[in-house]
């Protein structure tokens, strides 16, 4: 594609430094696992982080190290990507899909209520293409209820809800760094949590099973390999030291996607902001209006493609895929099936230019007509 739909921003200094690395003795769990360990706590102002393989990863150890299982339901939107749902039923407990209300595209408080039951365990709130969840009233209905909070927070790195970072509001919280996110570690992730003492659980977790504090054969408990190398750490240091800057960048990017595009009758624009929300910019998705259907979306995507400019069409809804289907018989998820027809997401990263966001523009326009 000549406009991509994302790309990794790395510079000379994040080449540098995973060379560093491959030139020493250690390659895994080693100094840059507590360097990268350490940045994403003090950033988000959490106790202690846990970096791991992958955001999947990081929300299969959270569920499993808060005992959700067999027979535990946990709400979870179906507009997002599966992993969430897939971290649930790794676990053999049920997720239940609740729908996203249009605005934020995030789960909808007013439909948590409804499907609450008797073997209701988590929230998983996911903040959707960077765009907090609607925490204060998530919180309120969890604390009422006795729920936990897992925030899937993989797309959000630097948003805030009411001032408090997102991935710090609930128990728990997971980033995702895959290369289209805001920063990368090429695969990866890593955990935040409130109670500082499941750290050293999702270490354990992390390593097999392993008891850190002890021999290498002293495993307590089933454990899994999600450790991430100190490459991955290495540039995740690097990119995190410039986290801000990403981040502004991004929010500039997403201003002069709205510029160009406002107005247009046939689009529906992300909100650029709201009064508790701050969005850390994962993608720009615009949506087409409801006189637009699946088919006419997909034939704009592919016209888009064939012109060299890529394009998502994402989310399309979890609980429509095969292994799903029988999770969601009888939930109402009209918002989430109509929306997920019509997005359409932009190439969005750190480099593009404004005459990419130009020509991106002018060609949605004469195709979504
Ligand atoms: C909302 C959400 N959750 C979970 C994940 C999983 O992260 P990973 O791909 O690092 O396993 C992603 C990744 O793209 C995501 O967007």
């Amino acid at each position: 594609m000549r406009i991509p739909l994302s790309a990794p921003d790395i510079h000379e200094s994040d080449i540098e430094a995973v060379c560093r690395v491959l030139r020493s003795p250690q390659l895994s769990l080693g100094p840059k696992l507590e360097e990268f360990e350490s940045a994403i706590a003090s950033y988000n102002g959490a106790p202690d982080a846990v970096a791991v393989s992958s955001g999947t990863s990081g929300l299969h150890l959270c569920i499993r190290a808060l005992g959700i299982g067999e027979g535990d339901e946990v709400l979870v939107p179906s507009f997002t990507f599966i992993a969430a749902a897939n971290a649930i039923l790794f676990e053999g407990a049920r997720p239940v899909f609740v729908d996203v209300e249009p605005q934020t595209l995030n789960i909808d408080p007013a439909k948590i209520e409804t499907a609450i039951t008797p073997r209701t365990h988590a929230i998983m709130a996911v903040h959707t293409f960077g765009c907090p969840a609607e925490m204060s009233s998530i919180l309120e209905i969890a604390r009422g209820r006795g729920l936990l909070i897992i925030e899937d927070a993989c797309e959000a790195i630097g948003a805030e809800y009411d001032k408090r970072k997102a991935g710090t509001i609930g128990d728990v919280g997971v980033f995702g760094f895959y290369p289209n996110k805001q920063i990368t570690t090429g695969e990866g992730g890593a955990i935040v949590m409130r109670d500082s003492k499941l750290a050293g659980r999702l270490r354990t977790l992390r390593n097999q099973g392993r008891n850190s504090s002890s021999d290498w054969f002293d495993c307590s408990e089933l454990g899994y390999n999600y450790r991430l190398s100190e490459m991955n750490c290495a540039l995740g240091v690097e990119q995190m030291k410039r986290i801000d800057d990403v981040l502004s960048r991004r929010e500039a990017v997403a201003r002069s996607y709205h510029r160009r595009l406002s107005g247009n009758p046939n689009l529906v624009l992300p909100e650029l902001g709201m009064p508790r929300h701050r969005i850390s910019w994962f993608v720009y998705v615009v949506r087409l209006t409801s006189r637009f259907d699946r088919e006419q979306r997909d034939r704009i995507w592919q016209e888009m493609r064939s012109r060299g400019i890529a394009c998502g069409r994402y989310f399309a809804p979890i609980h429509l895929q095969p292994i799903y289907r029988a999770h969601a018989a009888h939930a109402d998820l009209s918002n989430t099936e109509a929306i997920a027809d019509r997005v359409l997401a932009l190439p969005f990263f750190n480099r593009i230019t404004e005459s990419q966001i130009d020509e991106v523009c002018a060609t949605l326009e004469k195709l979504a007509v």
